[in-house]
């Protein structure tokens, strides 16, 4: 069996884009700019935010954290969403989710320029993604196809059954388990799957994601000898011996599956480092694609 370790991969591609960001910089141009918009002081979400914003720290790009109260309206949030959007200086942005009830959050999803959403929610780059056009891709699932990639994981025809179909994870994951280049066979199993068709399903994959958000669902039993799995889930259970007094949980029962396993992602320090990096991935291929000039300039470079 082995580990995946996004924690490695994840840094690794921080210093490509550093290392990116620094000769950028040294040229005389400004650095990338994310901005991240939080509602209400949910602590999963401060946390993610504030990964987020030390990554940008990291690689050397600008970054905003701009928070408002959980009272916030509609309204006033989708002007400061399009504050963001007519703002030159600002090259991606994105609305942590998940947002409160009086605020409909697709209709922030929507307000949101398409090529400013590193997120890759906007309808525009879902579309692109399912056409194969270039695009920004949601972080999750570019971060998976990442490590896929990275530690050679054949998907040509291989069977791919991915479990959740939230619009943020499962859902753009099947599509991309699907495309040309990637020939998965790709099945995508939910809440409304039966639990009998989905454990034979699983049993007979090549790969498995699993982003249901159910610590343990996984179990061994569900695992073909020799799978791949991919564990996208992170929930916080309590803790007393950590210092922040909880720790993240994935949705497989590690222990039970990993040793059935070719190649195993961990919880933590498996796809959660490689959504934060993937962020940065987007963020800076939109400041380029906005400095068209920077990006023929950096192809000059590299052929040199
Ligand atoms: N909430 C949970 N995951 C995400 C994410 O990837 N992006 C945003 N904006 N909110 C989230």
């Amino acid at each position: 069996m082995q580990l995946i370790d996004g924690k490695f991969i994840a840094k690794t591609i921080q210093n490509e884009i550093r290392t990116e960001v620094n000769t950028f910089v040294a040229q005389g141009s400004r650095p990338p700019h994310l901005v991240a918009i939080l509602v209400g002081n949910d602590g999963a979400s401060e946390t993610y935010v504030s990964h987020k914003m030390k990554a940008c720290k990291y690689v050397g790009f600008r970054s905003t954290n701009l928070t408002f109260p959980d009272t916030i309206s509609e309204e006033a949030l989708l002007a400061e969403v399009e504050a963001c959007n007519q703002n030159s200086e600002i090259d991606g942005l994105i609305v942590q989710l998940p947002l409160p009830p009086h605020v409909d959050y697709m209709k922030v999803i929507l307000a949101i320029r398409p090529d400013k959403d590193v997120d890759g929610f906007h309808p525009a780059n879902v579309g692109k993604m399912v056409m194969g056009l270039p695009c920004l891709l949601p972080a999750t699932p570019f971060g998976v196809m990442e490590l896929l990639k990275r530690y050679k994981v054949e998907t040509k025809g291989k069977n791919c059954v991915v479990i959740g179909r939230s619009l943020i994870v499962g859902t753009p994951m099947s599509i991309l388990m699907s495309r040309r280049a990637v020939d998965g066979t790709a099945i995508l199993c939910h809440r409304h799957t039966p639990e009998a068709e989905r454990k034979l399903l699983t049993r007979n994959a090549d790969i498995i994601i699993v982003a249901v958000g159910i610590p343990g669902f996984i179990k061994a039993e569900d695992v073909k000898e020799g799978a791949v799995v991919i564990d996208v889930g992170t929930t916080r259970v309590e803790d007393d011996t950590t210092l922040s007094g909880f720790r993240l949980k994935g949705d497989v029962d590690f222990e039970e599956v990993a040793p059935k396993c070719s190649m195993i992602t961990p919880v933590p320090g498996g796809v959660g480092p490689m959504t934060v990096t993937m962020l940065l991935v987007n963020t800076l291929n939109a400041y380029k694609t906005r400095n068209v000039s920077l990006a023929v300039k950096t192809e000059a470079l590299r052929e040199n």
